[in-house]
């Protein structure tokens, strides 16, 4: 007996042992959520002679790295905009293989994903993708829905009007069905229809590729990030990349409207 439980307490302790050795994050204060707008998977590709379509593949590999790196700083929020409701613009065959890329993410990485603890969101008007995705989507969703190390959002279809939009709608038939009042209505209720309700605003939002703008994407949630534009394109955003834009957040003076006078009055 006393021997079973010798066993027991040493197979115990050196599990803690083990968590204890992880190496901490270096990063302080550290985002919440952090939201990022992967562009350049075209100009990287054409820039060596390859086609938009072998861009967006280098592309995927980048999301792998992005992603080791949010468990590894400890990061509980992650959004990705992979394809925005404009995106549909594009030619038919490069749309074609992003669906492809998506769906093969879709059916390749959710068993990935489910062991490192992340539970995965799809977020966007997904009605428009065909069946296969919208089941896929809806599988790999459930898979990892009690998971708790990294929400990931991935932003299919989505556009920030759409998602205001979509709250809208709901709210208007929440009271026209006397669920809501409009006088209680507030800010809080508009978050909470968003495709984010329930999740943090990202504090830290990053786009690359060089372009300031940010297309139509989280435009309520956004409304307090910082912002980290960096000319690298996205294949080449690898993990020394990511802590090196999480660095520049830590020096960020957040200040939400108020200010610090930083001369004492009677000196002045
Ligand atoms: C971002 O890369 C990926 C998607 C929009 C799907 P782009 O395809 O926009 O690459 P560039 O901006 O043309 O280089
Ligand atoms: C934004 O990139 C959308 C995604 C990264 C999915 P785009 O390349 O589509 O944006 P614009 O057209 O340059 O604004
Ligand atoms: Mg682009």
């Amino acid at each position: 007996m006393l021997t079973t439980l010798k066993a027991i307490f040493s197979l115990l302790s050196a599990k803690f042992r083990k968590k204890k050795s992880k190496p901490l994050s270096i990063i302080t204060p550290k985002p919440a959520h952090v939201a990022v707008i992967m562009d350049g998977n075209g100009r990287w590709a054409n820039s060596q002679g390859l086609s938009r379509v072998a861009g967006h593949k280098r592309g995927v590999e980048a999301v792998k790295n992005l992603i080791k790196g949010c468990l590894h700083h400890e990061i509980s929020y992650l959004t990705i905009f992979a394809f925005s409701s404009e995106n549909w613009n594009r030619p038919e065959t490069e749309v074609n293989a992003l669906m492809d890329l998506l769906m093969g993410a879709l059916e390749n990485q959710t068993s990935k994903l489910d062991e490192n603890g992340i539970k995965l969101r799809l977020i966007g008007d997904l009605s428009r993708f065909d069946s296969r995705i919208q089941r896929l989507a809806a599988e790999s969703m459930t898979a990892t829905q009690n998971n708790s190390s990294l929400t990931l959002n991935v932003a299919i279809n989505y556009g920030g009007r759409w998602d205001l939009l979509q709250a809208t709608k709901s709210i208007v038939g929440k009271i026209r069905s006397g669920e809501l009042q409009e006088a209680d209505l507030n800010e809080d209720t508009i978050s909470a229809e968003l495709s984010t309700a329930g999740q943090p605003d990202p504090d830290f939002f990053i786009r690359t590729s060089g372009e300031y703008r940010i297309s139509n994407f989280m435009l309520w949630q956004a409304a307090y990030s910082e912002f980290y534009f960096t000319d690298v394109l996205w294949p080449d955003f690898d993990e020394s990349a990511f802590t090196g834009a999480l660095m520049k957040f830590t020096n960020r003076d957040r200040r939400f409207g108020n200010a610090v006078d930083k001369v004492d009055e009677k000196s002045a």
